[in-house]
């Protein structure tokens, strides 16, 4: 019997989606407003979902407070208030999307959630606009 328990978290973080071997008419075209040579701001909504057997000792799937350290530590403490294309190493080579964005941050989680848990990551770039990964 496979239980999934989630924890909600939150990001607010600049961000700047472009190529740089494309022009910036061509940036433009293709990332609008996201493109903005100055940066822009995005409150980031994030559920981390994560889904295993109940622990016969414990009665949890996982600790919900080492969860939530996990992505206090993991995400919250390298992104908030950061600009993600200029002091987040993972967005240097990389166009911090949504998608990116997602793939990363279950990167980041998985290597530090024990492997029997599976787990799924959605991210809300914008009320409307949200992303899922689970690997
Ligand atoms: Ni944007």
């Amino acid at each position: 019997m496979k239980v999934q328990v989630s924890r909600k978290a939150h990001f607010n973080a600049a961000h700047r989606l472009y190529r740089k071997d494309w022009d910036d008419a061509k940036n433009k075209a293709v990332f609008g407003k996201c493109s903005n040579p100055n940066f822009h701001g995005h409150n980031y909504d994030l559920i981390v979902s994560v889904t295993g057997e109940i622990d016969q000792e414990t009665g949890f799937v996982m600790d919900m407070k080492v969860l939530k350290d996990i992505i206090k530590k993991e995400i919250e403490d390298e992104f908030d208030h950061k600009n993600l294309n200029t002091e987040v190493p993972e967005f240097k080579d990389l166009n911090p999307t949504a998608e990116n964005i997602v793939v990363v941050i279950y990167n980041k989680l998985r290597s530090r959630i024990p492997s029997h848990l599976d787990i799924e990551v959605t991210l809300y770039e914008t009320a409307r606009n949200f992303v899922a990964y689970s690997g």
